[in-house]
């Protein structure tokens, strides 16, 4: 009888708690994004729609401003199960899986409306996300991004010359890291919170940035000339810990995913929306010039990126096919 009862809660075990209603859970959401910005907003709106679709019994708590770590951190606490969910940049998951940096090819797409589209729609971005699970112990829900990437300089910029031997802050990636090195800069990578002063004390002549943050976060204050390339694009995923996923019920699944994905779908609009609407009010900044360039003002980088990264992304040319069709 004994050995009847082991080998029945053995079994149990075995098939997981899919047999037993999941437990009430507080999740823990890890974000490097301070409050006001948009990815911190919807992190809190989701909590809040999570709650009241599941009655009260899943509540998750949105710890912004690397509150939990940096997002290298986060990861690491996601696979142990510490932490449950996180907006967290592809920039971090293409250091786990560098098949990700397919998404960062240099002009993949012209401008941010298209890389709304692009992240939305491509099947091929959608086949990476399901790689997640099996590459890095977490599952990849959908994608939201920051702004396309330009470049803000605290001194003057004319041509590409201009950015040769010039510290660049970038964040830190491996594609980005090569491209800024084509290019002759001195890629110099660097979180978030420590741009602003990196910038004004001449720790770097230049940053990676997109438009919300150079206004919000007034970087342009420090710059003689913006750059607006739309260099590449700044995705990120909405991703929940495999451990956490494992144990909810399938009904709860679905619902997390809808309101995750419905969420993340948010941040794409609101990031194109307030982009557009931050060109024009850059324009009129006094004493600061707006570049307005097309990929030509690079030279042949593009190319010279795509021989290095073609075979650890091989990706790149279904998502330029896809990108072309938009
Ligand atoms: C950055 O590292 O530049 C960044 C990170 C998160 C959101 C926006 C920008």
């Amino acid at each position: 009888m004994k050995r009847l009862l082991h080998a029945t809660a053995a079994m149990a075990a075995l098939v997981g708690l899919a047999l037993s209603p999941a437990q009430a859970k507080e999740m823990k959401m890890g974000l490097i994004t301070p409050p006001p910005h948009i990815w911190t907003k919807e992190a809190e709106a989701f909590a809040e729609e999570l709650k009241a679709a599941t009655n009260g019994k899943h509540t998750v708590v949105v710890y912004p401003s690397r509150q939990l770590g940096n997002e290298a951190e986060v990861l690491q606490q996601m696979q142990s199960g510490a932490v449950d969910m996180a907006f967290m940049t592809l920039a971090e998951i293409s250091n786990r899986v560098p098949e990700f940096s397919a998404l960062f090819t240099p002009f993949l797409v012209k401008n941010n409306a298209e890389a709304v589209k692009l992240l939305k729609t491509s099947p091929t971005a959608k086949a990476l996300l399901d790689t997640l699970p099996s590459k890095v112990g977490v599952v990849g829900l959908g994608y939201g991004m920051a702004g396309v990437r330009q470049i803000v300089s605290a001194v003057p910029i004319k041509s590409i010359a201009d950015l040769k031997g010039r510290k660049i802050r970038v964040t830190p990636f491996p594609a980005t890291r090569d491209f800024n090195t084509i290019l002759g800069t001195a890629p110099t990578p660097m979180p978030l919170p420590d741009v602003y002063d990196a910038l004004s004390n001449g720790q770097v002549d230049a940053i990676e940035m997109d438009l919300e943050l150079t206004i919000k976060l007034k970087y342009w204050e420090l710059a003689k000339t913006v750059l607006v390339s739309n260099q590449m694009m700044f995705p990120m995923v909405g991703i929940v810990s495999g451990r956490t996923w494992r144990d909810l019920s399938a009904d709860e699944r679905k619902t997390v995913s809808e309101l995750m994905r419905k969420h993340l779908d948010v941040v794409l609009d609101k990031t194109e929306e307030i982009e557009r609407a931050f060109l024009p009010q850059l324009k009129e900044k006094e004493g600061l010039e707006v570049l307005e360039v097309g990929q030509e003002f690079y030279g042949d980088a593009l190319a010279e990126w795509e021989k290095i990264w073609l075979p650890q992304a091989p990706a790149i040319p279904a998502l330029r096919k896809e990108a072309a069709a938009l």
